[in-house]
Order: C-alpha cells, then sequence, then structure tokens
C-alpha cells in the first residue's frame, strides 16, 4: 500500500536570511509538522532551499502553499512528486541540514543537491535514489 506522499522542490533562499530566519522555520516546521503528521528534510546550499516534505498529500500540499507564498523563499520549483509505503525521515518533524559547512559537505549531500539544481539536465529519476544515499549516509540524521 503506498500510503506516504513525497515532494521534493528546490527554492532561492531570500539573500537577506538571517541564522535567526532559519531558526524561526525550523521552530514552526517542529510544531506544525509534528500536529499534521509531516516528516521530512531541510537542506540550505548556496543559496538554495532543497526540501523534502513527506505524509498525506493533502497535509503535503497544504503546507507547500504556505511555503510558496512566504518571502524568505522565492521561485519555488516542484522537483518530485511520488508515494512509496515508508517515510524517509520518520521521526524528524524537520531535520535541518547546513549544506555550506564543511564538515556537512559529503560527497552524497553534495550529489543529491546537484541533482536537484540540474533536474532539468540530468533527468528527475537521480533525485530519490541519491536522497536515499544521502540518507544512510548522513550520522547525524540516524
Ligand atoms: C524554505 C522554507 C521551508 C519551510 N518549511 C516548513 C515546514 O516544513 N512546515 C511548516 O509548518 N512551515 C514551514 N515553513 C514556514 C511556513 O512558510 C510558515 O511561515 C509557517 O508554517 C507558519 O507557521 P505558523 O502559522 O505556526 O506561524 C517553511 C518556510 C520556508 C521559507
Amino acid at each position: 500500500m503506498s500510503s506516504v506522499f513525497h515532494l521534493i522542490y528546490i527554492s532561492k533562499a531570500n539573500q537577506n536570511l538571517s541564522y535567526s530566519d532559519i531558526q524561526n522555520i525550523l521552530t514552526a516546521s517542529k510544531k506544525n509538522n509534528a500536529r499534521d503528521g509531516i516528516t521530512g528534510l531541510l537542506i540550505l546550499r548556496d543559496d538554495y532551499f532543497v526540501q523534502l516534505l513527506e505524509g498525506s498529500e493533502a497535509a503535503v500540499k497544504k503546507i507547500l502553499g504556505t511555503i510558496i507564498m512566504d518571502e524568505r523563499n522565492s521561485s519555488l520549483k516542484v522537483l518530485l512528486e511520488t508515494t512509496s509505503d515508508e517515510r524517509l525521515f520518520d521521526g524528524w518533524e524537520m531535520a535541518f541540514v547546513d549544506g555550506d559547512l564543511s564538515n556537512n559537505s559529503t560527497q552524497e549531500l553534495v550529489d543529491f543537491f546537484e541533482a536537484c539544481v540540474d533536474s532539468g539536465h540530468k533527468g528527475k529519476g537521480l533525485i530519490l535514489p541519491l536522497l536515499k544515499k544521502f540518507r544512510a549516509s548522513a550520522p547525524i540524521l540516524k
């Protein structure tokens, strides 16, 4: 039974974004996502956000509508929508990775991120396998 809806998007982070903006996004995410049964991952790197949202399709699409309108990001582009049997980030109301910190810039993170940035060229088929590889490799998220 495919009951979990997964959505991955990329957006441009607002240039004036501060550390406290990120903290506020994560605080709201943890509260709202716990209530709405959403889990996932948010990565910030090179002034781009990549986010995986997973849960019921209705809940994911509802929060996506809010994020699209959020002035802390712009030019949001959905890269992938799919369903599966299980969550990739079960238990994570919203994991966060600062992908600009050198100790987070693992090959797996960079490969996944590049696939998202280049999705038009490389094909979207790479995104999910590379995300799973990153998920398996990231000790901080285990
Ligand atoms: C890149 C980005 C990702 C976000 N992710 C989430 C999220 O996963 N869940 C969430 O509730 N809000 C998220 N937000 C914040 C929402 O846009 C919105 O500010 C928030 O849901 C409002 O919460 P409140 O009604 O409790 O104040 C995100 C915002 C940005 C810019």
